[in-house]
C-alpha cells in the first residue's frame, strides 16, 4: 500500500522470503562454507543452529540453488510428520516414487539411487529444516540413512538445520550415536551492526529505491532494536514505512523509528 508513496515496485520487507533479497552476510557466508565442506568430504551430519529469525530457512533455501550439478539434494522444510512421511518427504526430492511401498521397499530404493549417484561421481545430501521438531525416533532414522555407505564412503551427507534447542535434544544419552556422526557444525549468527545498513540497502535496491532518506543515527537504532536478527529489522522497517506513509513523510527521521519500536514491543 506504501509502495506507491515511496516509489517501490514492490514491498521490500514483505513476510515472503524472496531470493533476490538475499544478502551474504558474513555467517550466512561462513555457514555455506561450512555445509559445503561437509558435504564435498562427505562428513556424514552437518549441524547449523540459529536462533529464530535468524534466517536458516533463507540458507536452507539458498543452498539448494547453490549446490553444484554433482550434488542431489532433498529439503524437507516442515518435518512435523509421522515417520513414514518423514521418510516419504526425504526420498520424494530424489525422484523416488512412495506409493504402494513397504518402508523397506523405499530404503532399499533410496539406496539404489545413492549408490547409481555415486557410481555416477555424484554425491546426495538431504537438508531437513526446523529439526528441533524431530523425534528421538526420528533423529536415530535420519541417522541410520546417513549409514548408508560403499566400503569407504558416506553415500548421504545430512544436514540438520534448527533453533538452539536442537542441541539440547542432541545431547539426550540416548542420540549419542546420531550426535557422534556430527563432523561439522555452526551456529548462524544475527547481522553484525555494519551489516544492517548493507542488509536494507539490497532490499531497497530490489525495489528500484535505493535513494530512500535515512539518517545514520537510525541505523543504530535499528541495531539495538533488533540486534542484527533480520526478522526484527523486517518487521521494524515495514513499520516505520508505514509510519512514514501515514505522516505523509518521504524521508524516515530517529522519531518515526522510535515511533515504530513503540508500536512493536
Ligand atoms: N541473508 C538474508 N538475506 C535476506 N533476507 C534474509 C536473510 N536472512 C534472513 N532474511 C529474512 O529474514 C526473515 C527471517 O528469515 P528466516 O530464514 O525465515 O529465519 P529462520 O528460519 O532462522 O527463522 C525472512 O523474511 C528472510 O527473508
Ligand atoms: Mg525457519
Amino acid at each position: 500500500m506504501y509502495c506507491q508513496f515511496y516509489g517501490f515496485t514492490k514491498m521490500p520487507f514483505g513476510i515472503t522470503s524472496e531470493p533476490h533479497f538475499f544478502f551474504e552476510s558474513a555467517s550466512h557466508r561462513e555457514a555455506y562454507a561450512a555445509i559445503e565442506y561437509g558435504i564435498s568430504q562427505r562428513k556424514g551430519v552437518i549441524l547449523i543452529t540459529g536462533e529464530v529469525g535468524t534466517g536458516k530457512t533463507t540458507l536452507c533455501k539458498k543452498l539448494m540453488d547453490r549446490l553444484g550439478r554433482g550434488v542431489s539434494a532433498s529439503l524437507v522444510l516442515n518435518p512435523y510428520f509421522s515417520d513414514r512421511e518423514l521418510l516419504e518427504a526425504i526420498v520424494q526430492d530424489f525422484g523416488i516414487a512412495t506409493e504402494k511401498k513397504s518402508r523397506l521397499e523405499i530404503v532399499q530404493a533410496l539406496n539404489a539411487f545413492l549408490i547409481e549417484t555415486h557410481a555416477q561421481g555424484g554425491n546426495a545430501v538431504i537438508i531437513i529444516d526446523e529439526a528441533q521438531h524431530l523425534s528421538a525416533r526420528q533423529l536415530e532414522q535420519v541417522r541410520l540413512l546417513s549409514n548408508l555407505e560403499t566400503s569407504d564412503e558416506k553415500l548421504l551427507q545430512v544436514v540438520l538445520v534448527g533453533q538452539p534447542e536442537l542441541l539440547q535434544k542432541l545431547a539426550q544419552y540416548r542420540l549419542r550415536q546420531i550426535r557422534q556422526r556430527i563432523f561439522v557444525k555452526y551456529q548462524l549468527m544475527p547481522l553484525q551492526e555494519a551489516e544492517v545498513h548493507q542488509y536494507m540497502d539490497v532490499r531497497f535496491q530490489n525495489v528500484g529505491k535505493d535513494d530512500l532518506a535515512i539518517d545514520d543515527k537510525c541505523y543504530r537504532i535499528i541495531y539495538e532494536f533488533s540486534r542484527g536478527v533480520p526478522r526484527l529489522i523486517n518487521i521494524l522497517c515495514d513499520r516505520a514505512l508505514l509510519m512514514g506513509y501515514v505522516r505523509d513523510k518521504s524521508s524516515l527521521d530517529e522519531t518515526i523509528w522510535m515511533d515504530s519500536i513503540k508500536e512493536i514491543v
